[in-house]
């Protein structure tokens, strides 16, 4: 049978107490008894000295008078609520106010009783014992009483019976008995509050943690102490806030791949198919019209040369996502990249009566990466920009340095088609297309953010698109900075095409 830590808890504080309590409660119990005995033991002596101080004329006579005494032990006893003897140094009973005149010459000899033996020594002897005489348990005590003049030695000695005595100590001690009860009852009560308070966040941790082991990450432990306990609790929280996040993304992944491996499939087999249908036409006869088979053969050959584009680009991608493209590290301006990019954009540019603007500021630090491959990302916007704005559009380049020239913020805006708010997340993902047939009618393979993507945050930087106002794309990328080495100052060029 297994206990909760809660249950131990409890059970352990209520045994500790219990232990205590009997330890405590024994002590007590003990040290009234004595108390009330001292009490006792004084009240008893201050009437023994008063009853001898009586008796003491008829002590002083040599020899006693036998039958005064005894009246007066009598009348003492009375007076003193106590049985009064009074006993000469050889241990004979001279007087005893609880027996007949008659009967004290048969008493036995007292000389041994211990309170008689230690009065005759010390002077002054008590005890407490069942009397032989009357039956009674009493408390006895004994004085040595030594009269001026004389040397005759007796002693008085006063008896009480021990029943009021015990039963006060009695109920002393059960008044004591009902504290400690009620002592213990609280603390059953108290221990048991304090042992849910103390673990119920353990409990809640314990759920919690089984339903992380479970593979369920949604449930948190709520924020208690700043205890031992409460920073277990962070602690699992932020684990299962981890693990919940590792395994998004790690779902997210796998619905990336498997998306991947359908969309090859699917891209590389559109112009397969396309092939294979018109070699087919040309082995079905085709080939023996010169113009359609030339016609033919140069559809394949477009489809074949988007292929070997699509293969350059996945081989690439491949590249940069293993790590096995190192990029170069050297100091790049980032003009000459926009210079070396527009060269070959401006035709398209041209073609479709594009205004393309840039706009550099003199001193904008360099950047430090691979200049072949920055020139590819530029390559890539403008390209998209190109293709993405309908005829007569503008497209604007512009770079500038951002956070106290800790990083480069180059932008690509455009005023064309833009792209719908629940589609700008996912362009970056390799073959997404917003308009799957537009783009391939276009040539696009849905590869190019995915590179720029890559070769951005290869260089450590970030690349994030935009609305543009007030219509089109803003594509930004930001690079950390050369702050050290700027460019030499040039005027600001504005290039138009
Ligand atoms: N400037 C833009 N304006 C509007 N839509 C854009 C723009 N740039 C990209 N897109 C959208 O994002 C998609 C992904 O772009 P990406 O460059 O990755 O692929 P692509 O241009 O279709 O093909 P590729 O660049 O591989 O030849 C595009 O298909 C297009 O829908
Ligand atoms: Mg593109």
């Amino acid at each position: 049978m297994s206990f909760s830590i809660r249950w131990k808890v409890t059970l352990g504080t209520l045994l500790a107490i219990m232990l205590g309590l009997v330890v405590a409660g024994g002590l007590a119990f003990r040290s009234i008894e004595q108390l009330e005995l001292a009490r006792a033991e004084e009240a008893l002596a201050a009437r023994t000295g008063l009853a001898a101080l009586a008796l003491q004329p008829l002590l002083d006579r040599s020899p006693p008078p036998l039958d005064r005494l005894q009246t007066q032990a009598r009348e003492l006893g009375l007076q003193a609520n106590a049985r009064v003897t009074v006993i000469d140094q050889d241990g004979l009973v001279l007087a005893d106010s609880a027996l007949s005149d008659d009967a004290i010459p048969a008493l036995a000899n007292h000389r041994m009783r211990p309170e008689i033996a230690s009065a005759l020594a010390t002077g002054r002897g008590t005890d407490i014992r069942q009397s032989d005489t009357t039956g009674q348990r009493l408390f006895y005590l004994a004085m040595r009483v030594i009269p001026p003049g004389t040397h005759a030695i007796s002693i008085v000695r006063l008896a009480m019976p021990l029943t009021t005595l015990e039963s006060r100590i009695r109920d002393l001690q059960q008044a004591l008995g009902i504290a400690f009860g009620v002592a213990f009852a609280v603390s059953v009560l108290l221990s048991f509050f304090i042992a849910r308070g103390l673990t119920r966040p353990l409990s809640e941790i314990a759920v919690v943690a089984r339903q992380l082991a479970g593979g369920s990450f949604e449930r948190r432990i709520p924020a208690a102490s700043n205890d031992e306990v409460g920073v277990l609790a962070t602690t699992l929280n932020q684990m299962a806030d981890q693990l919940d996040h590792d395994i998004t993304a790690l779902r997210r992944l796998e619905t990336v791949r498997k998306d991947f491996v359908a969309n090859v499939s699917h891209e590389l087999r559109t112009p397969l198919t396309s092939i294979k249908g018109y070699v087919e036409a040309l082995l079905d006869g085709a080939k023996d019209h010169p113009e359609e088979a030339t016609r033919f053969l140069q559809i394949i050959l477009k489809q074949s040369d988007r292929l070997n584009l699509i293969l350059e680009d996945l081989l690439q991608l491949s590249q940069i996502e293993s790590g096995r493209v190192q990029f170069r590290q050297e100091p790049v301006g980032l003009r000459s990249v926009v210079e070396r990019t527009l060269a070959s954009i401006k035709p398209l540019a041209e073609k479709k009566k594009h205004t393309l603007s840039v706009a550099i500021p003199p001193d904008l630090p360099p950047v430090s990466g691979d200049e072949d491959r920055l020139v590819q990302v530029l390559t890539n916007l403008l390209d998209n920009a190109v293709k993405y704005t309908p005829e007569g559009g503008a497209i604007h380049v512009t770079a500038r340095p951002v956070r106290e020239d800790e990083t480069v913020e180059l932008t690509v805006a455009d005023t064309g088609i833009g792209i719908p708010d629940t589609d700008r997340p996912r362009v970056f993902e390799r073959f997404y297309r917003v308009d799957k047939a537009r783009s391939r009618e276009m040539g696009g393979t849905g590869l190019g953010l995915a590179i720029v993507k890559h070769i951005v945050e290869g260089h450590g930087g970030q690349v994030w698109v935009e609305r543009n106002d007030p219509s089109g794309s803003r594509f930004i990328i930001r690079l950390p900075a050369l702050k050290d080495l700027r460019e030499t100052a040039q005027p600001s060029r504005d290039t138009t095409a």
